[in-house]
């Protein structure tokens, strides 16, 4: 399979390469291919005659989301919209990642492909419009909703992933704030990179929920990160109004991969054996 992959050297894109080896992959990266100059965007993809492309670009720091709207829809939205038209003229399959703050949380069961989302950030209302984008234009499209990512490579846009961000603000030896009220399902990238990689020459298209298994709030991420580590670090839990943050987030968006289990795809881990698997490949255990 000839795959075009955008943002090759991000957190998910580092670990896609890898789990895609043996297949024929174009790499390309930012700011020499952009999604957002949809012409010469266009003009590489059909040069190189992909079956597939894979869209891992995004605008996502979610905070900064809130005073960039046009920034945030041009990348999440509109140029998810050019490359569905152009996937669709070369009739490749596109995979695009979304978001589960597309959901606003008031539930405690986790959501499945067919809950109506709800977003409550310009982040999350710009993932779902890059939605409605692909299911509208795209004929084969992989939809791929996932949720508190973490890879060997570290997140591109925001700098660092949750756990890198503990690690380092620990350093400093003070007591860590972390939040309590956000049920979520951290997500190893190298294994929904795996994962992917199985979905992908299927023709099982459509919208999926894929995360590790299990739930937890930030705090109890927070909490296993130094306990698998054997650190003690004072944690004080904090709520999402105390804690201050810019965008609204859910109380609650764990997901649940109620599709990828129906095809009989392999299933992902707790996320508390993902989370050891990680902090051994990167040697701190
Ligand atoms: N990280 C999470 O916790 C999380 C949770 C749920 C869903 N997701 C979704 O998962 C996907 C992958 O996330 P990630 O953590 O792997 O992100 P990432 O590390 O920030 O990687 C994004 C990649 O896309 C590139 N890129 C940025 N803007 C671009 C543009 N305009 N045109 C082409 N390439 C561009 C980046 O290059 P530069 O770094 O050079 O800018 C980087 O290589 C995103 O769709 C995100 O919304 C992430």
């Amino acid at each position: 399979m000839k795959i075009a992959l955008i943002g090759a050297d991000g957190q998910l894109g580092t670990d896609l390469l890898r789990a895609l080896e043996g297949e024929e992959i174009f790499p390309l990266y930012y700011p020499g291919f952009d999604i957002t100059r949809p012409e010469e965007a266009r003009k590489v993809l059909t040069e190189i005659r992909p079956d597939v492309v894979i869209n891992t670009a995004a605008f996502h720091r979610v905070d900064e989301c809130e005073d960039r709207i046009e920034g945030a829809i041009h990348v999440n939205a509109f140029a998810v919209r050019d490359l569905a038209l152009a996937c669709r003229d070369m009739d490749a399959t596109l995979v695009h990642f979304s978001t589960d703050y597309v959901f606003d949380g008031r539930t405690t069961e986790p959501y499945v492909e067919e809950d109506p989302p709800f977003p409550l950030s310009v982040y999350g209302g710009s993932k779902l419009a890059g939605e409605y984008f692909v299911r509208a234009i795209s004929e084969k499209y992989f939809l791929i909703r996932t949720c508190g990512l973490y890879g060997l490579a570290g997140c591109r846009e925001k700098g660092r992933n949750f756990v890198e961000a503990m690690l380092s603000l620990e350093q400093s030896g003070k007591p860590l704030r972390v939040v309590s009220d956000q049920w979520v399902t951290p997500t190893s990238a190298e294994e929904l990179a795996v994962r992917v990689a199985e979905l992908v020459g299927s023709d099982q298209f459509g919208l999926y929920h894929m995360t590790n298994e299990g739930r937890c709030t930030w705090y109890e991420f927070a909490s296993a990160i130094f306990s698998y580590l054997g650190k003690k670090v004072e944690l004080v839990p904090v709520d999402s109004k105390s804690f201050g943050a810019k965008a609204r987030r859910p109380g609650f968006s764990v997901l649940e991969n109620k599709k990828a289990k129906a095809i009989g795809l392999a299933g992902f881990s707790p996320w508390q054996e993902a989370l050891k698997s990680y902090l051994r490949k990167k040697g701190l255990v």
